[in-house]
């Protein structure tokens, strides 16, 4: 794992006192100071803050994706690959790999509970905070960008999750996969789920016009991730279909395209459920983004966090299909 080097990084707390280490509970910030942009940094790949809001997204999002993404409550993958995921996953020695596992890695944890006999890798740059796991759970510290320090053909799943706005492009993506398939077994599984940065109006009017701080906190946003070296994702569901073919080392290649309000409309009790958490996740990241932004203007940083705060809440019950929404993608696809 990379760390940042000594020049480039000045010290900060939230308090203002300077401090030198990192530990995923505490709410201290490193900035980084990158064509004439200041963000904040975790390390060198990850610019995020690490706290309480770092987990209670984390939650949300696995409420989210297991309604929008994997077809109901609970879920931890599509309905689709049941049938398949039983089958390789109940063999014995059975391994799966999450890259970018999160700091609960929750994901694993409810895996691993459901196939007890596999055994689950949860690996990502950050250590994970103290949680309740299976036996069958490995966790891992490494940086996927430096390969995956894993034999060929060890896994029948490997998984991620919003992984890929980390990750500085298509090349570097291409280059994952690669490790991907390397590590898979002939007939193993890649399953993602990530979405993209932006949020647009569903009925396809622009962002500027009724939500102009949201527009404009999404400028701050690309320019920063950019800087930082991360991509701005926004066609999700054809990056991703996109390198997997070009790899030509997968076959039966499914791709969902996901689109999902935030707030409720009133429509499917489902939905509804879904844009709910959706909503506590947007305000709940743009707040956030606003501390990654905080290096900047504090001033700026608190008009726009309450601007935001306040489109959103317009947001929240507004008739269907007149609000905004997220987009992001379900792709599964099979190790030739
Ligand atoms: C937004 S979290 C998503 C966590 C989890 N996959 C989920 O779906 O909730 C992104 C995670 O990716 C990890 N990450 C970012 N870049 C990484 C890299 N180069 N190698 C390994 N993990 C990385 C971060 O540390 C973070 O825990």
């Amino acid at each position: 794992m990379s760390s940042l080097p000594e020049s480039e990084v000045d010290r900060y707390s939230l308090a203002g006192t300077s401090t030198t280490s990192f530990t995923p509970s505490m709410s201290s910030l490193w900035y980084r100071e990158r064509e004439g942009i200041r963000f904040q940094v975790v390390n060198e790949a990850y610019f995020y803050p690490v706290g309480e809001e770092h987990l209670q997204i984390e939650d949300l999002w696995d409420l989210i994706r297991a309604i929008k993404y994997y077809d109901g409550p609970g879920r931890c993958f599509p309905k689709a690959l049941e049938p398949l995921l039983n089958e390789l996953l109940s063999k014995r020695d059975a391994q799966v790999l999450d890259v970018g596992s999160g700091l609960r890695a929750k994901w694993v944890v409810d895996m691993a509970s459901r196939w007890p006999s596999a055994t689950f890798v949860a690996m990502d740059l950050l250590p994970p905070v103290e949680t309740w796991s299976p036996p069958n759970c490995i966790f891992e510290i490494a940086d996927c960008m430096e390969g995956l320090q894993y034999q060929d053909a060890s896994f029948e799943l490997v998984n991620h999750s919003w992984l890929s706005w980390w990750l500085p492009d298509d090349l570097s993506y291409a280059k994952l996969v690669d490790e991907v398939a390397r590590v898979l077994r002939p007939g193993g599984v890649l399953l993602l789920s990530e979405f993209s940065n932006e949020v647009v109006p569903e009925d396809g009017t622009s962002l500027e016009e009724r939500y102009p701080t949201m527009a404009e906190f999404q400028v701050m946003n690309r320019a920063v991730a950019l800087a930082a070296g991360s991509r701005y994702l926004t066609d999700v569901d054809l990056v991703f279909d996109r390198v997997l073919r070009d790899s030509g080392k997968f076959t039966d290649i499914h791709v969902s395209r996901i689109d999902a309000q935030i707030g409720e409309r009133g429509v499917d009790p489902e939905k509804d459920q879904a844009g709910q958490y959706s909503y506590l996740m947007s305000t709940c990241g743009f707040h956030s983004w606003m501390q990654v932004l905080a290096g900047g203007a504090p001033e700026e940083t608190q008009r726009m966090d309450g601007g935001i705060k306040a489109e959103l809440e317009t947001t929240r019950e507004c008739a269907p299909g007149k609000g905004v929404k997220g987009s992001g993608v379900c792709v599964w696809a099979r190790r030739i």
